[in-house]
């Protein structure tokens, strides 16, 4: 079954209809998904979640643009919260050159710090990195946070970063975009990443693929994702789905836990 790596379902987005959504996905082919923290308040409703859904797990983190008011007490609230059963992942974290509303010394502090934790707690990382290519390598080989693993989320950059991602273990996780008239260079990437590093990904309540493009995404909507990296790969939908499942029990290391 389909395994969407990277939501948000903790999101407004999803206040109307958020139980009926989550409960009815299994009929929609879709068995697991990540429900991702962005800072605190998401990351403790990621674990609220995932308390409730049995096919919901938890990621949390701080997403590099809201790192400005983090503190060394949210530090140690995700260094207690890692070791909840449900929690997966450490993130999203990373660096975001996009946008500046926090100063990139201060994203690379946290981001360095949430490193740290992860390998601490031996928790994969889910890494958010826009228009920061060079920096967000720099911090990982420095840190050496390849050790812990993790999946470098909405891959955005060229195709031979990628290639050097996936040598050194990572996922490269694929969603919407790469359906899109303009994700030529996704496209690249997909075809030249191993299906066995790709993993499948909404980033739901955003990115939506063709033909949703610009209205509310949901998990259910990954076989456009799929079909699509079927057709490049040479490969059935099917072969895509069970192939990235797989991947994806890897990337959180689902098979060692009870
Ligand atoms: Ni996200």
């Amino acid at each position: 079954m389909i395994f969407d790596t990277h939501t948000h379902y903790d999101d407004e987005a999803f206040d109307s209809d958020r139980e009926e959504l989550i409960t009815g996905l299994p009929r929609k082919g879709v068995g697991t998904v990540v429900t991702v923290g962005a800072d605190m308040a998401t990351s403790r409703a990621a674990l609220e979640l995932a308390g409730r859904y049995e096919n919901v797990y938890a990621a949390i983190g701080v997403h590099p643009s809201e790192t400005h008011g983090m503190t060394e007490q949210d530090l140690t609230w995700l260094r207690a919260h890692a070791a909840n059963q449900k929690v997966v992942a450490v993130g999203e974290i990373g660096l975001d050159y996009h946008w500046k509303d926090t100063e990139p010394p201060v994203q690379r502090q946290w981001f360095e710090k949430q490193i740290a934790l992860a390998k601490e707690v031996d928790l994969p990382v889910i890494y958010h990195s826009r228009e920061a290519a060079e920096d967000t390598m720099k911090i990982i080989c420095q840190t050496k946070a390849y050790e812990c693993g993790g999946v470098i989320h909405c891959y955005s950059y060229a195709k031979e970063m990628a290639l050097e991602y996936v040598k050194m273990g990572y996922f490269i996780g694929v969603g919407g975009v790469v359906t899109f008239k303009n994700g030529r260079k996704l496209k690249e990437t997909v075809e030249a990443v191993p299906i066995e590093h790709i993993v499948l990904e909404t980033d739901c309540p955003y990115l939506s693929p063709e033909p949703y493009r610009g209205k509310r995404n949901d998990s259910s909507k990954l076989g456009y994702v799929v079909d699509e990296i079927a057709r490049i790969k040479g490969m059935t939908a099917e072969e895509v789905i069970d192939i990235t499942e797989q991947n994806a029990r890897r990337l959180y290391r689902l098979d060692k836990r009870s």
